[in-house]
């Protein structure tokens, strides 16, 4: 199977690397359209019509399945790419809150955190609302994006960052709305001790497998990755993040 990998920028590679671990493709085409990165301060209008234009670029390829590895796609412009698309697309959203139904209870403090633009979609609290979960609280934590693209992922920095966003909040459960966080997520769990993370690579993998039926492969993955501007720091990145 193929697996069309898309994100605004490096963030998905942390998807990359859930779905390396869980080895369940034979091929990933990514995409991170870092000419354009970050979309998550754009309108829905604009992240759609770059998510239709990521699309286009893929369809070459003819994938057997497109990942949305970004919350801000997933946010706002999955039905879109799912009606355009000849093949199915699966977002993070939707596996993120499976994934925290499987971890938290019904009861328990739940903090999501992510872009503006997926915090203001609602998606999360909405589907985890459905779910019977009823102590959300969502913030945007922009500021977290360019610290992760700067390579920042520990120090005073960050430290000051958390701090700004995460005063006086005592979560049991942080969704990692945004597929650049997991970077920083050494720092997020230092900073909540007790709080347990949910990732959106691992939810998408736990999610390939349990409902799409997607099996481990025993074969290498072959992966092959463009970015819409310096091809060579997101293959430079890749090789850091993922050992590829
Ligand atoms: N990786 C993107 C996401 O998951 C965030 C970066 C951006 O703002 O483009 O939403």
């Amino acid at each position: 199977m193929r697996a069309a990998v898309f994100d605004s920028g490096v963030g998905g590679l942390t998807v990359v690397k859930s779905l390396l671990e869980h080895n369940l493709f034979e091929e990933i085409v990514y995409f991170g359209d870092t000419a354009r990165v970050p979309y998550g301060i754009k309108d829905k209008n604009t992240i759609i019509r770059y998510s239709l234009e990521a699309l286009e670029f893929f369809n070459n390829f003819e994938p057997d399945i497109l990942i949305t590895a970004c919350n801000s796609v997933s946010a706002h412009a999955l039905e879109e790419l799912k009606t355009s698309a000849p093949y199915p697309v699966v977002g993070v959203i939707e596996p993120g809150v499976l994934a925290a139904k499987k971890r938290l209870k019904k009861d328990e403090n739940i903090l999501i955190i992510g872009t503006n633009a997926t915090i203001s979609s609602k998606k999360y609290e909405r589907l985890l609302t459905k779910e019977g979960y009823f102590n959300i609280t969502s913030k945007p934590t922009p500021l977290f994006v360019p610290l992760v693209e700067e390579e920042i992922f520990e120090g005073p920095v960050l430290e000051a960052a958390m701090e700004h966003y995460f005063k006086g909040l005592n979560p049991d459960g942080i969704i990692l709305g945004c597929t650049h966080f997991p970077l920083i997520s050494h720092a997020i769990k230092n900073y909540f001790e007790k709080a347990k993370l949910i990732h959106s690579g691992e939810a998408i993998c736990e999610y390939l497998e349990e409902h799409l039926g997607i099996k481990e492969k025993n074969k290498e993955t072959r992966i092959e990755l463009f970015a819409s501007e310096n091809p060579s720091k997101l293959k430079k990145i890749a090789a850091l993040w993922c050992g590829i």
